[in-house]
């Protein structure tokens, strides 16, 4: 029997963040992150390191959002998890906690998809932010996935286009790393590109047809652009740092721009919300402001603190399933490769 208004406890573990949420139907009551700076040394996510992070974290992590939401897990109606896409170690914590605490509490587990998590973060109750309307164009723009979704409906949703290598995120913080800069490089690629000339290196946008896109050539171009200037000049990158981030910040939105363009076109959908942690890119955030305006487009951005991976985006998945009864059961499995 569902509750009126309903507890949902949402937790997230499927890369490198371990994340608590509470929310009342659909309004965060908390939202708590343990990020793993464990990583940061290695350059990028270690899984099996990641895995013991989240062990050692997930526990303090929960109580700590059930404190600040100010209930008693007693109170929950339900908990959803992360069920997939992402790092299997790093789920199945997240999964074995989640239904061990549901199956104590006798209250319904719900397995939710990461990627569907990201683009439902509109509909977290929010009084000056508009949702977006069905059927609507999904960009989801994270550190492993960049996809074009159909949304038309909080549960039904189908993809339309992907990358076929690496993620956007990934190219962002691949090329950080050829420039020395620490892991994730996006936010210091974002911040360091505001001062330099976007012009100034030109790179190759891939020719891939329809809706998929492709970003690995990108990073080969930018590891030569790099490594050939190096050999002539030592301290290119340190004299170059701001153009190289602006270059390749206009590329890398530049592929997402155009085929979100062609998207818009072929579903002949005007709506279009941004999802994942490269959401919280300025440029991209820029650009489809602008381009709103130029082809009457409406366009979401997420509020920041639920662009990168949280647990609130997966609490609100959790809101619209129990709302349907969607339940899961014990004997899910997470999933690497979850499709939506
Ligand atoms: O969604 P997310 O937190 O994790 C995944 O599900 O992958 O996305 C993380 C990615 C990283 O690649 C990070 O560099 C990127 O988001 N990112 C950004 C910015 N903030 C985070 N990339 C560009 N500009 C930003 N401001
Ligand atoms: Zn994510």
């Amino acid at each position: 029997m569902e509750k009126d208004p309903c507890y949902i406890l949402g937790i997230e573990s499927s890369c490198d963040d371990t994340a608590a949420a509470v929310l009342c139907n659909n309004e965060v009551l908390s939202s708590c992150i343990a990020n793993q700076e464990i990583h940061r040394q290695y350059g990028g996510v270690v899984p099996e390191l990641a895995s013991r992070a989240h062990q050692a974290n997930i526990v303090p992590v929960v109580h700590q959002a059930l404190y600040i939401a100010n209930i008693d897990k007693k109170q929950l109606s339900a908990i959803a998890y992360t069920q997939g896409p992402g790092l299997l170690g790093s789920l199945l914590v997240g999964s074995a906690f989640a239904k061990s605490l549901a199956l104590s509490l006798k209250i319904p587990l719900i397995a939710v998809n990461h990627m569907q998590g990201h683009l439902l973060c509109h509909f977290i109750k929010n009084k000056e932010k508009k949702v977006p309307e069905f059927p609507f164009l999904g960009v989801t723009l994270s550190g492993g996935h960049t996809q074009l979704v159909l949304a038309e409906s909080h549960l039904k949703m189908s993809i339309l286009g992907n990358t076929l290598d690496d993620a956007i995120g990934e190219a962002f913080d691949k090329c950080g790393k050829i420039m020395g800069l620490g892991y994730p490089a996006g936010p210091a690629i974002d911040k360091l590109s505001k001062k330099g000339n976007p012009n100034a290196f030109k790179l190759p946008i891939p020719k891939v047809p329809g809706l998929n896109m492709s970003f690995s050539g990108i990073k080969t171009a930018f590891r030569n652009l790099v490594h050939n200037n190096i050999s002539k000049n030592a301290d290119f990158v340190e004299e170059n740092l701001e153009d190289l981030c602006a270059s390749l910040q206009m590329t890398l939105v530049a592929i997402v721009m155009a085929k979100i363009e062609l998207a818009t076109e072929q579903v002949n959908i005007k709506r279009i919300a941004i999802g994942g942690g490269v959401a919280a890119n300025s440029e991209i955030r820029t650009v489809l402001k602008s381009k709103a305006l130029e082809n009457q487009w409406e366009v979401f951005l997420p509020k920041l603190e639920f662009t990168t991976d949280n647990a609130a985006m997966i609490g609100i998945v959790g809101y619209y399933k129990y709302k349907s009864k969607e339940f899961g059961s014990l004997n899910h499995t997470v999933s690497a490769r979850l499709p939506f």
